[in-house]
């Protein structure tokens, strides 16, 4: 690596003695630089780590600073909570009007929320949607497909599509060694709580429906799945999926998790035009303080009401959280959403540029996007769209991984597999990258 680590070196040494893994610690590391960045200062859509370097960054925290770093609205309005309330109050026991005016807003923007719950995280959200969906049709499993990502909890990681599978389509843990979310330790019963199909394959969900529809309590999928190297859904499965939902009495869920408040006030499921009955929102809600929440139908949620389904949690309306949504979604949705306009232009400026070097360099490169969020598809033709494994005929895996660890030697922070781009980006962060982009061809 070209850059100075001496000072991240030493400090990784430390971190390494202490913690027994990285804070998350997924097989593909985000240690772009071949060590575990250390950062002193961010702001926006920057950051500069303790060896002096500075970062335009794409990491965006794995999705929550949809507002950029240190948005000052949003550092204000934590502060003056801490200020007058403290930390934290106690989730059952105290409210604050804000909550109120949190769950309207979230109603409002999101067409499948009539009813809110809230939490700290993604995992947590989920669990409560398999459990209301459980409780709702009184049926025991949920089917989830192939990739899709919802949380490191057993029952939603566990095991892939079974292209074997004679009976239930349970998930496999055989050749579990092709499967990214693979790991020892899961409950042994986890996989029979959900069916696993491959993405847009209607004709497999169908069958499934026909021979063992009821047992389906639920239907969970990221619409737009941007953990999922920006995976797109085929024109009209989704439209399918919630008729299938409705004809057999199964509960749709969108993962919202990266998707809500990120491609813009109302999800996926207003980008595409298809409401499912619940929903699960985190990341960017609250611009980076850990907080979640379930939405759906009322004849759903209110199992929550009279305690039927249990939903506790010491953090549950975490106040901070709470004060950090109320600001983000405010600022969201001031002016008719100029915040999302900016942050488009500024995608639509990064995407053209990006494909305008790769043709320069008379290399393939499809750009899979949806608004906030965009994945570098290297040896696709420009124009391809991602919808599944046939798609990806002629794409460079090897290279593609090859771009993290080159952006970061121009001083230029992205996911492995992505880039989130936030309301902060500006013009010059866009054009900066690329500009990296184009001596990141060069070199690979
Ligand atoms: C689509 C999706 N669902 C669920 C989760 C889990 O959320 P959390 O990490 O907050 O538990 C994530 C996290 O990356 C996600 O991307």
């Amino acid at each position: 690596m070209s850059l100075d680590q001496t000072r991240s070196r030493a400090l990784e040494e430390r971190f390494d003695a202490v913690y027994a893994s990285a804070h998350s610690n997924f097989k593909r590391s985000i240690a772009a630089g071949g060590h575990k960045l250390f950062i002193e200062k961010a702001e926006a859509g920057r950051v500069w780590d303790v060896d002096g370097h500075e970062f335009v960054d794409w990491v965006g925290a794995l999705g929550p600073l949809i507002l950029g770093h240190r948005h000052p609205e949003i550092v204000e309005s934590l502060k003056s909570f801490l200020d007058t309330q403290g930390t934290t109050l106690g989730s059952g026991i105290y409210h604050t009007e804000e909550d109120i005016q949190v769950a309207e807003m979230i109603s409002r923007f999101i067409p499948c929320a009539d009813k809110v719950k809230t939490c700290t995280s993604g995992s947590e959200a989920i669990q409560l949607a398999i459990r209301l969906s459980r409780a709702h049709t009184k049926r025991p499993r949920f089917i989830r497909f192939q990739s899709h990502y919802h949380g490191w909890i057993d029952n939603v990681v566990i095991g892939q599509h079974d292209k074997q599978a004679t009976g239930r389509p349970f998930p496999t843990t055989e050749g579990e060694e092709r499967n990214f979310y693979s790991a020892e330790g899961n409950s042994p019963t986890a996989g029979e709580e959900s069916f696993i199909l491959p993405w847009n394959d209607i004709e497999a969900l169908e069958k499934t429906l026909q021979d063992y529809g009821d047992e389906v309590s639920m239907i969970i999928c990221e619409a737009f799945g941007a953990q999922n190297m920006c995976r797109s859904p085929l024109p009209g499965f989704l439209e399918r999926v919630r008729e299938l939902c409705t004809e057999y009495g199964v509960v749709l869920c969108f993962d919202e998790i990266v998707t809500g408040f990120r491609i813009g006030l109302g999800g996926a499921q207003e980008y595409y035009g298809v409401t499912p009955d619940m929903a699960v929102v985190g990341k960017a809600i609250a611009a980076g303080l850990p907080f979640a929440a379930v939405v759906g139908k009322a004849e759903i949620m209110e199992l929550l009401a009279d305690r039927r389904v249990l939903g506790p949690g010491t953090f549950n309306g975490y106040p901070l959280g709470m004060r950090a949504a109320l600001a983000t979604l405010s600022i969201l949705s001031r002016d008719d959403g100029a915040a999302y306009r900016h942050r488009n232009g500024i995608q639509a400026r990064l995407s053209d540029g990006l494909h305008e070097v790769a043709r320069n360099h008379s290399q393939d490169l499809a750009i899979q996007e949806s608004p906030g969020s965009m994945s570098l598809h290297l040896g696709l033709k420009e124009g391809t769209v991602f919808r599944q494994e046939a798609d990806l005929v002629g794409f460079d895996r090897k290279r593609f991984f090859q771009l993290q660890p080159r952006f970061y030697d121009e001083g230029i922070m992205i996911m492995p597999d992505k880039l989130y781009v936030s309301v902060a980006h500006t013009q010059e962060d866009a054009d900066q990258t690329v500009q990296a982009f184009d001596r990141v061809l060069k070199g690979l």
